[in-house]
């Protein structure tokens, strides 16, 4: 088993901007839409083993635009459609196709196979039209996903993996979350970020280093009752480095999530 996580990151080493899963089936009043239902896809005509070394190569750079809505998230907005979601409920995310079968994937269904943190953060569109904003305006976050919680995967008692199980995200196929109850009303970006931390040994390596998945959904938050004030705020990219210090974690340590402090702004509790 070990090894084959090796082979993931070998492969990793080919490309540059996509990643192993794709975040792209929004959950919204309890329903789980279809592959890029509400979540922007990419551009892409390839196919089998194509889609492995392309679309599903990790992203390591942050810097990069892809880190924004994963690629081609900037310009696929009118590609997909726009969920109704009123603040204060329950939507979620979950993992669709295509994902990265790699040797001997044990897996039933696409999960989140690299143990790491996750965030969710909101960008408002400055216009009415959602589905050509690039995401260039202000960030602000929701929710950071370090530890475990209710929502986390059982522990593989006789796992080797037994450590990575601290990371609440670790082989989870989605994950529920709450729109803020007091979130202005608007069209917004709404973004997943998983990270895998990877620590980079050589430092002007361009290819180690943590990889993120990231992906965006279409919304328009309805709310015509108490009206907050989100921040602070960020750019994407921008929030992050390459090889942001507290990514450089290794995440099969056994204690690594009581140490691990999320970079960026901290979360707007609304
Ligand atoms: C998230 O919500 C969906 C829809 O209600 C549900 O099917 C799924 O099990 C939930 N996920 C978790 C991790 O609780
Ligand atoms: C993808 O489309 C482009 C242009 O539309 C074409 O040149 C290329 O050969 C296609 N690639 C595949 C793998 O079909
Ligand atoms: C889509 O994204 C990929 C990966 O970044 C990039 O190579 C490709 O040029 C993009 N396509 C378009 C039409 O922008
Ligand atoms: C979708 O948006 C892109 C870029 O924003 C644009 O080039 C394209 O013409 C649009 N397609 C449709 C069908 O509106
Ligand atoms: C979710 O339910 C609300 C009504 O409670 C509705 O207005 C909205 O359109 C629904 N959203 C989706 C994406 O089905
Ligand atoms: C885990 O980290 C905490 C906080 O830094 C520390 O107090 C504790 O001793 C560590 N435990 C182990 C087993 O390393």
């Amino acid at each position: 088993m070990k090894s084959s996580f090796r082979i993931v990151v070998s492969l990793g080493l080919i490309g540059t901007a996509a990643s192993h899963y794709v975040i792209n089936r929004f959950i919204v009043n309890n329903t789980v839409s279809n592959d890029f239902e509400y979540v922007r896809p990419y551009i892409s005509n390839v196919t089998g083993d194509e889609i492995w070394y392309g679309i599903l190569n990790p992203n390591r750079d942050p810097t990069n635009l892809d880190f924004r809505c994963g690629p081609n998230g900037t310009i696929t907005g009118n590609l997909t459609k726009t969920a109704t979601v009123r603040a204060g409920d329950t939507v979620g995310f979950r993992l669709g196709e295509p994902h990265f079968k790699y040797l001997n994937y044990p897996y039933d269904v696409p999960r989140i196979y690299h143990p790491g943190p996750g965030s969710v953060w909101l960008s408002k569109s400055p216009s009415d039209n959602l589905n050509t904003y690039s995401g260039d305006g202000d960030w602000f976050k929701i929710l950071e996903i370090i530890g475990r919680t209710e929502q986390s995967m059982p522990v593989l008692s006789d796992s080797t993996y037994a450590p990575l199980y601290q990371w609440g995200l670790y082989v989870a196929r989605d994950w529920n979350f709450t729109i803020p109850a007091t979130t202005p009303p608007g069209k917004y970006l709404l973004r997943f970020e998983q990270v895998y931390p990877v620590k980079s040994y050589h430092p002007n390596d361009n290819y180690l280093g943590p990889e993120y998945f990231v992906n965006c959904a279409q919304i328009d938050i309805v709310n015509d009752e108490q009206i907050g004030s989100p921040g602070p705020v960020a750019k994407i990219p921008g929030v992050y480095e390459r090889w942001q210090p507290e990514f450089q974690s290794e995440p099969w340590d056994k204690n690594s999530t009581s140490t691990f402090k999320y970079p960026g702004p901290p979360v707007w509790q609304g």
